[in-house]
């Protein structure tokens, strides 16, 4: 499954992105914020960040910069969240550090280049490749 939230200035961005992936006919579960009313963000990273290690599948998370969002869920075990502001570190998050939560800056890209990082992100897949694992098992050692 695929998991959004956001507070309130990724609110709008959320909206956004959520009406493109009905469009496309993707599922998805939208945990909130459902308004622009002001909230802080550490529940809702939580949220998502529990989800998508209790059921699997990917997570997306919308706040002005995307870092509270990242630092707070990196902090759920098995939770790689990347902040991605453009499709090349989206694809990268996702090719070669298995990222499953993407973390988008809605105060600092457009709602349209949101979309297409979002886009790049689901439709990236981890690498494989022996480095990439290494890497990224190494984390989950520490
Ligand atoms: C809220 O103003 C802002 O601090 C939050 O959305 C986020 O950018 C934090 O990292």
């Amino acid at each position: 499954m695929l998991y959004l939230a956001a507070d309130h200035a990724g609110f709008e961005q959320k909206e956004f992105v959520a009406h493109k992936l009905a469009i496309d006919g993707v599922a998805f579960e939208d945990l909130g914020t459902f308004s622009k009313e002001m909230d802080d963000y550490p529940v809702h990273a939580r949220r998502v960040a529990k989800e998508v290690i209790k059921h699997g599948g990917t997570g997306l998370l919308f706040c002005g910069t995307g870092v509270g969002m990242s630092i707070v869920a990196n902090r759920t075990k098995g939770i790689r969240a990347a902040v991605v502001w453009n499709e090349e570190v989206a694809q990268r998050s996702r090719d070669e550090d298995d990222a499953n939560i993407a973390c988008l800056p809605a105060r600092l890209v457009s709602n349209e280049t949101a979309w297409e990082i979002v886009r790049m992100f689901l439709a990236t897949t981890f690498g494989h490749e022996e480095r990439y694992k290494r890497r990224v098992k190494e984390i989950d050692r520490i």
